[in-house]
């Protein structure tokens, strides 16, 4: 799943445990007229490929604004930020766009589907931009959405499936252009708890096949599904560390009451 046409700039060869994002001593201002936000204060990290990582930290510690960086969708004031060694901090808007298209799916809390366009033509969309003809666009995103249990619904609009399906949905479209990594920022936060864990059932078996996964949650019970936790407090790493012996999501919906539909 994880594949890059980019050539390597350092020579490594293509396999797991290489490393996927570098950031070093990232800081990020906000300037609001007089006064200047410093949600950034000196990050560093490494991740590999094939982890799961969440972060977790209060409101405002800027897991959001960390997220935007690393999906390209905002650029570090200060540091560096490599994703699959080539330097991002510094990149035109026209480069940004085009490696988030090719590099990055982004999963949301509030799904952000388009309303009255089917699920088959939701997860059309990024292909569209990647310029992949129709035919291959729309063979890949009928694949994206099978894989995430939802071929049977391929031509419903959003408001005609549950907040759980209309998340999987948002998922097959990060996944259709075949990203490196996958950014989800609270991709539970609207779903009640046992949708919730399906959607991390997903994600875990996702990892299983190689997908590189940062995922934001302000939910212990969430975060446990992943590899590794990064804890942000007032705009710095304060804690990483594995998760050890870390449940199967498959396993725990098993003992989870069923909602009534
Ligand atoms: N676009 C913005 N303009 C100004 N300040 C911002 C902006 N986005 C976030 N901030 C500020 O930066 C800090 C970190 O925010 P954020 O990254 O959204 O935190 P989190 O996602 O952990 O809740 C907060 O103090 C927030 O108010
Ligand atoms: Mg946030």
């Amino acid at each position: 799943m994880a594949t890059t046409s980019q050539p390597d700039v350092k020579g490594a060869t293509k396999q797991d445990h290489e490393t996927i994002i570098l950031v070093r001593d990232v800081h990020k201002y906000y300037e609001l007229g007089e006064i200047r936000v410093h949600a950034l204060r000196g990050v560093s990290i490494e991740i590999k490929r094939g982890d799961f990582v969440t972060i977790m930290g209060a409101s405002g510690s800027g897991k959001s604004t960390f997220m935007n960086i690393l999906g390209c969708l905002d650029q570090p004031s200060a540091g560096r930020y490599l994703l699959e060694n080539i330097e991002v901090s510094g990149l035109s808007k026209r480069q940004l766009a085009a490696i988030r298209n090719h590099k990055i799916g982004f999963v949301f809390q509030g799904f952000n589907l388009l309303s009255r366009t089917t699920a088959l033509e939701n997860v059309e969309l990024p292909t569209l931009y990647a310029r992949i003809s129709k035919a291959e666009g729309e063979k890949r995103s009928r694949e994206a959405l099978a894989l995430v249990g939802l071929g049977d619904r391929v031509a419903h609009f959003p408001s005609q499936l549950s907040g759980g399906q209309q998340q999987r949905v948002a998922i097959a479209r990060a996944l259709v252009n075949q990203p490196s990594i996958l950014l989800a920022d609270e991709p539970t936060g609207n779903l009640d708890s046992r949708t919730a864990v399906e959607i991390m059932d997903i994600f875990q078996k996702l990892n299983d096949d190689g997908l590189t996964i940062v995922l934001v949650t302000h939910e212990p019970d969430i975060a446990q599904f992943a590899k590794r936790s990064i804890q942000f407090r007032d705009g710095r790493i304060r804690r990483d560390e594995r998760i050890l012996n870390r449940p199967r999501a498959s396993e725990v919906i098993q003992n989870l009451p069923k909602l009534e539909d």
